[in-house]
């Protein structure tokens, strides 16, 4: 796995200057030592986004955005991090150094590029080809749209015929052309058969309306294309390739990301035409799944833009059972600052059709009324359910409860419980011990006891070093007595690698600690964030056997090891291999892993002791402390000695 040194990504910083990344995007002017601006992160008429060339900082007084160079590009361009800091090394002239990039990665770099590079041909051809197709320019105009948008959207036509695309790529016959096209999806092969010896090799896309996806760089990684007539199939999509997969693309997400930012939220519907005709017809701001169900990724990429998302589902059943997987996807990825809507429309209407039977402000109007997450939540779980018997409240409670357990620990989570509870006849404790949520200690045998450190912070029986500094450097540091770092960047580390071993660990943290985890992984970074919350979630759904012998066993690992398969494909899987490695070097046993853990939250827990010393010291030295603020400041003083 090709990882990017943190050494580089501080030489990085240090040589751009933020004002020139984010001066690109964001119209600037001097004001004293810093740099002012409207805000690009949510709609402002007086500028209250300032931009820091000392701190090489940004921070929004508006809306609180704020962080460096890389966290701009990533929220501004919906770029992952890694994508961020290639994008910013480029721009400084620097390639980023990979360790341990193996052949197979440079190959696969290598594929991707050809890749692209024929998608983009393959697209600007086919936009080409849509001026010459009266037949298709027709089309589109009878569904109502201009040439504006069709312009916007890139959209284009495939003519009619086997072997269009040479035009552009040259004979297929020639085995390296169509090797590149064949794995874009742009070619089929026909295998040969007994009767027929030579393999035919032809579009894969004809006589259709061209839909280009693009990821959200802007390039064109596959298409999705309609029939002009009536016949099937209606659309016809590119296969997965190495660039294009369903679940991690949203059609129209580079298009719509302006507006989805001027808008403030996202509508997510479920066709190409709903996204490009409600562009045409005022709702710029939507993008759609690629006829799949709404991923965790998808979240992940909506919330990255916005803090709101509307789903837009038909009224129908399977538009019902979309809208309960969008639900499944959205719950672990939820917090308390964020707003998620269901919309069903009518049976029989798409939001096309809808807007066009009743125009854009009573399609305003349902929007605004779509219910909310707590609301199709209850809808969700007492379906089918009567809540007058004993057997439809546990029935009740038997299906909202894998909901509850993943979600992280927000307020939102108590509200919907609480609220359940009251209306299954139950109190909410009993509810919250019904799904487990109740927190439990992590002290499953007496291997786990947190054993005493000596004053280096290492274990008496483990003197190669403390275990998550594994390797030379660790024993490097104990050798010299130099104590280790203590960033919280590394605490969340330590966090992640930890659970990712031992679940049941971080099953069994509570909900304050589960806070601070995700907190210290967001300074980290907004993948580490992901992933902590992810991975608690997770770990909420195994369950420990501790026996006799003081092994345990873990039912539900099945579910855990599938959710590593995931992550390992995930855009987050930059960061589960590191992790992996980590685990790997470290060889951690239980009570080492669980003296980890309980340190690094004793860490977490002093840091914010004594931020909050900090604040208070502030107010001591402006005069502005209440009496209340000296005595939490002697309090946290007796803390912080015994910390
Ligand atoms: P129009 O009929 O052009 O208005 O399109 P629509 O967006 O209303 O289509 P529909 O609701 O039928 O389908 C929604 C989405 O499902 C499409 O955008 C496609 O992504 C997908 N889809 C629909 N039909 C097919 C099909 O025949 N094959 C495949 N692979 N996907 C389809
Ligand atoms: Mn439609």
């Amino acid at each position: 796995m090709a990882l990017i040194p943190q050494s580089f990504i501080a030489d990085l910083l240090n040589r751009v200057d933020i004002i020139d990344v984010v001066g690109q995007h964001v119209k600037l002017k001097k004001a004293g030592a810093n740099y002012q601006g409207l805000c690009p992160f949510h709609q402002e008429k007086s500028p209250s986004f300032s931009v820091s060339p000392n701190k090489q900082f940004y921070h929004c007084f508006g809306c609180g955005a704020h962080g460096s160079a890389i966290s701009f590009l990533m929220e501004y361009s919906g770029l992952g991090y890694v994508d961020a800091i290639e994008d910013l090394a480029r721009s400084a002239g620097l390639t980023v150094p990979r360790e341990e990039r193996t052949v197979q990665d440079v190959a696969r770099q290598q594929q991707a590029m050809a890749l692209s590079e024929v998608m983009s041909s393959a697209a600007d051809w086919y936009r080409a080809q849509l001026k010459n197709a009266p037949r298709a320019i027709d089309y589109l105009k009878g569904r109502g749209l201009t040439g504006e948008i069709a312009k916007r959207y890139s959209l284009g036509y495939a003519p009619d015929g086997w072997q269009g695309l040479e035009a552009v790529f040259g004979p297929y016959s020639n085995d390296e052309v169509a090797k590149t096209l064949l794995e874009g999806g742009l070619l089929i092969q026909s295998e040969a058969s007994e009767g027929n010896q030579t393999v035919r090799r032809y579009d894969r896309f004809r006589d259709r309306i061209m839909f280009p996806i693009r990821n959200p760089k802007g390039q064109v990684i596959g298409f999705g294309g309609r029939i002009l007539d009536q016949g099937e199939p209606k659309y016809l999509n590119s296969p997965e390739t190495p660039l294009f997969s369903k679940g991690n693309t949203l059609y129209g997400l580079f298009e719509a990301r302006q507006a989805i930012r001027a808008q403030e939220y996202v509508l997510v519907c479920e066709g190409y035409m709903d996204v490009v005709a409600l562009a045409q017809l005022g709702f710029p701001n939507a993008v759609a799944t690629l006829g799949t169900a709404c991923t965790a990724n998808h979240v992940r990429m909506l919330l990255r833009q916005t803090d709101r998302v509307v789903f837009s589902f038909d009224g129908d059943s399977a538009g019902q059972r979309a809208a309960q997987r969008a639900l499944e996807a959205c719950l672990p990825l939820m917090s308390d600052d964020k707003e998620i809507r269901f919309l069903f429309l009518p049976t029989e209407h798409d939001p096309d059709s809808y807007v066009r039977a009743y125009g854009a402000p009573a399609f305003e109007k349902v929007i605004k009324e779509a219910a909310s997450l707590s609301t199709f939540f209850f809808r969700v779980v007492s379906e089918d359910h009567d809540l007058t018997t004993p057997e439809g409240r546990a029935q009740t409670h038997h299906a909202a409860k894998p909901l509850l357990l993943s979600m992280p620990p927000i307020a939102l989570r108590t509200q919907i419980l609480r609220e359940l509870a009251i209306r299954t006849n139950t109190s909410p404790a009993e509810l919250e011990a019904f799904c487990g949520l109740t927190a439990i200690s992590a002290a499953p045998s007496s291997q786990s006891r947190v054993q005493p450190r000596t004053e280096q912070g290492n274990f008496p029986n483990r003197m190669q070093g403390a275990p998550w500094q594994a390797g030379k450097g660790a024993s490097k540091r104990v050798a010299q007595n130099i104590p280790p770092p203590q960033a919280p960047t590394d605490l969340a580390e330590q966090i992640l690698r930890v659970v990712l071993q031992f679940p049941h660990l971080g099953k069994a943290l509570d909900s304050s600690q589960r806070t601070l985890a995700i907190e210290a992984a967001e300074q980290r970074s907004s993948n580490a964030m992901s992933m902590m919350r992810d991975l608690l979630t997770q770990c909420d759904s195994v369950e420990l056997i501790p026996s006799e012998s003081g092994g345990t066993g873990e039912v539900g690992a099945g579910a855990f090891a599938m959710f590593q398969e995931q992550l390992a494909q995930s855009e987050l899987a930059p960061l589960y291999e590191v992790l992996r490695k980590r685990v790997m070097e470290s060889d951690l046993d239980l009570a080492g892993a669980s003296a980890d853990l309980e340190g690094a939250f004793k860490k977490l827990q002093t840091n914010q002791l004594k931020k909050e010393m900090t604040e208070i010291t502030k107010k001591l030295s402006d005069s502005s402390a209440t009496e209340q603020d000296r005595a939490r400041y002697r309090e946290l003083g007796e803390k912080l000695k015994f910390s």
